[in-house]
């Protein structure tokens, strides 16, 4: 089983793809709503929550792990991958080697949490493989807890994101990293507020992609069902109406949460 955790319910975007690629496999998903969010807080506990999580989804059986959080992918992936043995894929590598098959001009932007900019991991990871990339980066704190509210279509939120995408405008970027798994829900917003001439990278796409070519090249890590459909169970550590709402529209189809 394929086992995917994120604070909220963001990391359902990634859920979603990977049901979409690979349809015979199945996912177990924690979404660590009781903690969210966890971009405003310390490295420290971001990585704790992040071993708390992980821990449960191998006692339920997932035998790969994706960290559908950009912000526990910054801080928490050397950690878990020296307490673990099994795989643990993450969602900034796939957005970097997104970034560098599509940007022309080599002037990016990326948005995430605090956390995920403060951690400076997207300008390492671009510069370390092109060096005359420039990077411009923005933190947008208030955008998780507006999506978790389900305020995905509000005056307030396209208000908050034309202040937080202000700051590209004189920057000719040609590529935005969506650098938080949470942001795909806001995509329709932030598109004409950047331009249509910037391209938007969605880290739960090329994170679903590169687990797709990753079980491709590790064969039976992680069973397909065969015969068996395969099962899709989201776990979320507190359940609200709003996430109930949001994790609906993110699937179309109505969403069965289980409470742990
Ligand atoms: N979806 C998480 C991310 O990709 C949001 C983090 C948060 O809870 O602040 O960073």
């Amino acid at each position: 089983m394929i086992g995917i955790f994120d604070s909220g319910i963001g990391g359902m975007t990634v859920a979603r793809a990977v049901e979409q690629l690979l349809p015979d496999h199945s996912i177990l998903y924690l979404g660590d709503i009781a903690r969210t969010p966890y971009g405003t807080k310390s490295a420290e506990t971001i990585t704790d929550y992040s071993l708390r999580n992980t821990e449960f989804l191998l006692e339920k059986g997932s035998g790969v792990i994706v960290i559908a959080c950009n912000t526990a992918s910054s801080v928490a992936t050397e950690r878990l991958r020296q307490e673990f043995r099994v795989p643990i894929i993450e969602v900034v590598t796939p957005a970097v080697h997104a970034v560098l098959a599509r940007s022309q001009s080599g002037r990016i932007g990326v948005i995430g949490t605090s956390a995920t900019i403060r951690s400076n991991v997207y300008e390492r990871s671009i510069t370390a493989l092109a060096p005359d990339f420039r990077v411009f980066s923005q933190a947008c704190p208030l955008l998780v807890p507006l999506v978790e509210e389900g305020w995905v279509n509000k005056r307030e939120t396209k208000m908050i994101l034309r202040r937080y995408l202000h700051p590209f405008r004189d920057k000719q970027i040609d590529t935005l990293v969506l650098g938080c798994t949470h942001y795909p829900l806001l995509r329709d917003l932030i598109q004409p507020r950047i331009g249509k001439r910037v391209g938007l990278v969605d880290s739960s796409i090329e994170t679903a992609r590169y687990l797709q070519s990753f079980l491709a090249e590790n064969p039976g890590l992680v069973r397909a069902n065969g015969e068996q459909p395969a099962t899709h169970t989201y776990f979320v550590t507190d359940l609200t109406d709003s996430v109930q709402q949001v994790a609906a529209r993110i699937f179309n189809r109505p969403m069965e949460l289980e409470l742990v």
